[in-house]
């Protein structure tokens, strides 16, 4: 397999407690570090770029001809029909959005309570069938037979769509996405997959899981650039009207009449994102040869390895909806009695530089139905992993994270909401440019006078 190699891998980073130690990323779920190859494809083509669709000039010519290839790249990756359409967004929020936007009138949505934000809230406007959280694959299989039984009686004659989560962000299990398939097709629903999770650490296969749409985020594959895609049957979105209104977009404008032109170019409008759809496709074509040659394999030793490992800890709990035995990508969400989640995070960043994610990773209602809302203000821990992290890198993490349970924190840590931050913080900025170096200042200032840390938002 070509070897996945990461810009600002093992960076040295600033310590509260005095010097540098080289950085640890064990944030992939929220967004993954990028990737040499992507950025080289990248910096390749920039003395190239030029418009999209828009310019006469050479540069113009080079960027059209690849970003309609970057399409072909993605449909592969996705493992898509050739009549499916592939819509270039912004990330999968944007996908979900879009699709939410092109259902037909009569269509109903069904999904399940475990979802991310980003495929809980673009449906509010349709009739929602919420599922509960089901406790186990083939608990969901007869959730969702009976809610699309019941919803359906006699064979019903509206449109119906399922949309749930290929890997869930919080406990990294997979969803059994080729059966949901099955059962959705049975009552003539199409079912929509949220690949934002999955997609970096398992093969789509669309035409095969008989998936009608996916969606994922460049920033998740080691590719961001701002890009993500939405691929899927075209007819919805042919029919939708468009997502922005604008060039690009038409075929034919007077001031009467629009004619606008069928997907994507109908939900594209205005100056594409080309860059960060490159570097979508680069990443897309490298993942491709990845999964499939051992890096499914690697992390799947790697996480059974953290969970052992964690395993050791007094007091830790790892939260899951379904059995151990069943299949997770590397992503494992825990809690330590006695220990407030937000401060072993910012303890394990401020004083190992190494970097996990507090909170309840924009999946509140799971994180409700696993936690309750009791130990930790119904906040956890979430460690993930991905390509280029090693068992040296899953053995220095636990050490880190025993030595805090063990002994507590060395440094002192004020809360900011569920989030805490080292009081004093010591640690100089990296040495940038100059204009770089005086917007951090800048930012810094800000933060001081409003006290609204930077960064709090919610996040994958
Ligand atoms: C399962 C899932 N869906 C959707 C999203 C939203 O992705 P983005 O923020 O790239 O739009 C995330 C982000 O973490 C996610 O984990």
């Amino acid at each position: 397999m070509e070897k996945l190699t990461l810009v600002g891998d093992r960076q040295w980073v600033p310590l509260v407690t005095g010097g540098e130690v080289r950085r640890l990323d064990l944030d992939y779920a929220a967004t993954a570090p990028c990737a040499a190859q992507v950025r080289d494809a990248v910096d390749e083509i920039l003395p190239w770029y030029g418009s999209v669709h828009r310019g006469d000039g050479f540069p113009s010519a080079v960027c059209t001809e690849l970003q309609e290839a970057c399409r072909e790249s993605v449909r592969a990756f996705a493992g898509a029909r050739a009549d499916d359409t592939v819509i270039f967004t912004r990330n999968t929020t944007d996908s979900l959005n879009l699709l939410a936007h092109a259902l037909p009138a009569d269509c109903e949505v069904f999904g399940f309570a475990t979802e991310h934000h980003a495929n809980l809230l673009p449906w509010e406007r349709r009739t929602v069938h919420r599922l509960p959280v089901p406790d186990g694959p083939a608990h969901a299989l007869a959730l969702l037979d009976a809610a699309l039984a019941s919803a359906a009686p006699g064979g019903g004659g509206g449109s119906r769509l399922v949309t749930l989560a290929g890997a869930s962000n919080v406990t990294g299990e997979v969803w059994p996405v080729a059966e949901l398939a099955r059962v959705a097709r049975r009552y003539g629903a199409r079912i929509a997959v949220d690949a934002a999770q999955l997609a970096a650490h398992r093969p789509l296969d669309m035409s095969g899981w008989d998936v009608d749409y996916v969606a994922f985020s460049g920033h998740k594959l080691y590719a961001p650039y701002g890009a993500g895609a939405l691929v899927g049957r075209p007819d919805w979105l042919d029919a939708a009207a468009p997502y922005l209104a604008g060039g690009g977009a038409t075929r034919h404008v007077d001031l009467q009449t629009v004619d606008w032109a069928p997907s994507p170019q109908r939900h594209e409008a205005g100056s594409p994102n080309f860059l960060g759809n490159y570097a979508l496709a680069t990443a897309c074509e490298l993942l491709h040869a990845s999964l499939r040659s051992g890096l499914v394999e690697q992390e799947e030793r790697l996480t059974a390895l953290l969970e052992r490992e964690l395993a050791g800890i007094p007091g830790l709990r790892v939260h899951r909806m379904w059995d151990e035995r069943h299949p997770r990508v590397g992503t494992v969400t825990f809690t330590v009695r006695g220990h407030e989640p937000g401060l072993l995070s910012a303890a394990l960043s401020a004083e190992h530089g190494i970097a996990v994610r507090t909170g309840r990773f924009c999946a509140h209602p799971l994180v409700k139905h696993l936690l309750g809302d009791g130990h930790g203000g119904g906040n956890a821990v979430r460690v993930s992993i991905g390509a280029g992290i090693t068992e040296q890198d899953i053995s220095d993490f636990v050490w880190a994270l025993a030595g805090l349970v063990e002994r507590g924190p060395a440094w002192s840590y004020r809360a900011e909401g569920a989030r805490f931050v080292p009081d004093p913080d010591p640690r100089p900025m990296p040495e940038l440019s100059h204009g770089a170096r005086v917007r951090l200042r800048a930012a810094e200032r800000r933060e001081r006078a409003v006290r609204t840390p930077v960064g709090a938002a919610c996040g994958g």
